[in-house]
């Protein structure tokens, strides 16, 4: 696919983030007509690899409505926000600052990051939860990444696991709560197209730009370009919690997080690598 088609698709994918956006202010799944908790979106082994973030600059890539990058500035980070979304950095400034919270927030495309940050450079580059698939381009994305970081900088990626997103339902008329494997884990075959005027939220239907592209990316396609782009990788955990129920037969765990009953797969990883 030329960077032009991939420029395209990313348009698309621009406006649908737009239309969900007013989506997901307006659910109850990002907990804003709560007590706004964003730490309750990290698994405790995202604290124990990120370490010490007081006084350190961190750049949270996709940060859509900022609740994660929240949690950053709340540990004494120095947090900027980047998402490409201009209504989710519109919501995301509006979100921290009635939470009284000190983050910045950038309108770019991650592919842009550099020139829109201006050349500044970071201790920590954090992403994920829903991020590198809407990326056509690993190794120009590990790229960019590289040269965000400071010499001896960290990247943190926590992405749904290739594994989660290839299981779906068994399809209608036998719909059960059996997953089945259905969707591709290995990537390659071009982006999957999706047309939908519903969103992982609850809320209201998406209104407008309902169309959208996913890239699949095997955690192999994730760590070659990681190690093309000269960084170093130093740990991957697999997880078999997710912040949320994105099944219905999946339970509640003692962590307040949820898992399959059985069999136990992994659902999320953690990768830390480093410049
Ligand atoms: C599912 S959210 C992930 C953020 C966070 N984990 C969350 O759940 O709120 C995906 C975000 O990626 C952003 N995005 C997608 N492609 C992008 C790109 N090429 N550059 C910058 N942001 C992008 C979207 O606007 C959206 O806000």
């Amino acid at each position: 696919m030329t960077t032009d088609e991939q420029a395209r698709l990313m348009r698309a994918n621009q406006a649908n983030w737009d239309a969900r956006t007013p989506v997901h202010l307006a659910s109850r799944f990002y907990g804003l007509d709560q007590d706004l908790d964003p730490a309750r979106w990290f698994a405790s082994f995202e604290w124990e690899d990120l370490g010490e973030l007081d006084g350190r600059d961190v750049l949270h890539l996709q940060c859509h409505l900022g609740t994660e990058t929240l949690a950053f500035a709340r540990r004494g980070a120095r947090a900027v926000g980047l998402d490409f979304s201009e209504a989710s950095v519109a919501a995301a400034r509006d979100i921290a600052a009635r939470a009284g919270t000190d983050v910045a927030f950038v309108r770019a495309n991650v592919y842009d990051a550099e020139q829109a940050l201006a050349g500044r450079r970071f201790d920590v580059v954090y992403t994920g939860k829903g991020a590198l698939c809407y990326l056509p381009d690993l190794d120009r994305w590990a790229d960019v990444v590289f040269r965000l970081l400071r010499p001896g900088g960290l990247l943190y990626i926590v992405e749904f696991h290739p594994l989660l997103n290839s299981l779906g339902p068994k399809p209608a008329p036998d719909e059960g709560p059996e997953l089945l494997l259905r969707h591709d884990y290995l990537g390659g075959d071009g982006p999957v197209h999706r047309d939908a005027t519903h969103t992982y939220t609850d809320g209201p239907a998406v209104e407008g730009a309902t169309e959208s592209y996913e890239w699949t990316h095997g955690i192999g396609e994730v760590l070659g370009a990681l190690i093309r782009a000269g960084l170093t990788v130093r740990s991957l955990r697999e997880s078999d919690e997710l912040p949320w129920p994105r099944w219905p037969r999946m339970v509640r765990t003692p962590s307040g997080w949820w898992r399959l009953p059985e069999p136990r797969i992994p659902l999320l990883y953690g990768l830390l690598a480093t410049r």
